[in-house]
């Protein structure tokens, strides 16, 4: 029996919260609706801060954790509206909310999304699912990437080897082989250096179809400098986040003497670069099909050099088969929902390095007095 689901997805670019209604059922997954709902500028601006290092304290992340709350749920309350669907009929809402600080190594293990979950449940009067992440670290692993089970549950009937790449504010892949375990991990920076470089230079939240970047040229030195950070030759399983790769780390690496159109340029090849060298390492099969999805699938120029790093690689978007590639992510935390309603597994130890599957999420009920469909 197929049954209505929500996904929230803010995403580490906090370019705006993607919103999907979808139905499931055990085999498929519907798109019926999208929505994305802009972040506030000065919301966005407090968690870049709080993202990247600067000086926070306790009563600035209570206020975040408030008004993302009340911004996912009026995200929901859009997304009914548009899809004229009412909230009793939404079995459950799976909000992934915005991860502040990812830190999957070391002795003390943890990663950090705020919105409060129960703002959700109690605005919209449905069934919450959130904190998607931790039950997979408290087994072991690094509580990321979590879409390569959603991806193999969409595209394993495919009859080629198929690998996703999922190019947001950081990039992830996920290797479906036609035999054997599921590979996927983080390969690095998606859009995130991109996005912070032109907005330092330029005011706009992104390189809109790389325009800035095709103004500049190559910078080697610069390039090879960032393409021997550790990270990318880490062997999975490794997730990162912008708490590592930011303004910061980047500025560390630049000479006096740097032009920004060059850095942008740079940024964009190192970007593809890194990707195709982690997606190089993983099968030399000749048939081989490449889906991307995520902002980053917009940009021209870096999807451009990928396909010259790649050229025996059939590259294509996830559009191209069933899934438009902007809202890929909240459809994962949709089915997510559905595996934690259903109590059903939703890591994939091969990837996240976890001991053993586990259901992931927990689950904030609607209070009984909303269940009758208000949204306020
Ligand atoms: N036309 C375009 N040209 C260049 N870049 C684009 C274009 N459209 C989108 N983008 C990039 O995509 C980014 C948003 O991508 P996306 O929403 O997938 O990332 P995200 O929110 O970090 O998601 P997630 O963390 O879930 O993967 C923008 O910040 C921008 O860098
Ligand atoms: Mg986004």
């Amino acid at each position: 029996m197929s049954e209505l689901y929500i996904g929230l997805m803010s995403g580490t670019s906090l370019d705006a919260v993607d919103a999907v209604a979808v139905s499931i059922d055990s085999n498929n997954i519907t798109l019926i609706s999208s929505h994305q709902e802009i972040i506030p500028h000065q919301l966005r601006q407090h968690i870049l801060g709080i993202c990247t290092g600067q000086a926070t304290n306790l009563h600035d992340i209570g206020v975040i954790d408030h008004k993302l709350g009340l911004l996912y749920a009026a995200t929901v309350t859009a997304l009914l509206k548009k899809a004229s669907l009412e909230s009793k009929q939404i079995r459950a809402i799976g909000n992934h909310g915005q991860t502040v600080f990812h830190h999957p190594a070391g002795q003390s293990r943890f990663t950090i999304q705020l919105g409060d979950a129960n703002l959700i449940a109690a605005r919209t009067g449905i069934d919450t699912v959130a904190d998607f992440r931790r039950m997979d670290m408290a087994v072991g692993g690094q509580g990321a990437p979590l879409a390569p089970a959603f991806h193999q549950f969409v595209f394993s009937k495919q009859d080629v080897t198929t690998v996703i790449l999922n190019i947001g504010g950081i990039a992830n892949l996920t290797l479906l082989p036609k035999t054997g375990p599921v590979i996927g991990f983080d390969t690095g920076p998606g859009n995130v250096l991109m996005d912070s470089w032109c907005e330092k230079h330029t005011g706009n939240q992104y390189d809109k179809d790389a325009h800035m970047a095709k103004q500049g040229q190559v910078n080697t030195g610069l390039l090879n400098e960032l393409m021997s950070d550790p990270f990318l030759a880490k062997i999975p399983p490794k997730s990162t986040g912008r708490e590592y790769f930011n303004l910061n780390w980047l500025e560390s690496q630049l000479s006096k003497h740097h032009i920004p159109l060059d850095v942008q340029r740079t940024l964009c090849e190192f970007t593809a670069l890194s990707i195709s060298q982690h997606l190089q390492t993983l099968s030399d099969q000749p048939e081989i099909e490449l889906l991307v999805c995520g902002g980053g699938a917009n940009n021209p120029l870096l999807m451009n050099l990928i396909r010259q790093y790649l050229p025996t690689w059939r590259v294509l978007r996830t559009a191209d088969r069933g899934v438009p590639g902007d809202d890929m992510e909240a459809m994962a935390f949709a089915w997510l929902a559905h595996r934690r309603i259903h109590n059903q597994p939703s890591n994939l130890p091969s990837v996240t390095g976890a001991s053993r599957e586990v259901s992931l999420g927990v689950l904030y009920q609607a209070p009984a007095a909303c269940n009758n469909g208000s949204l306020d």
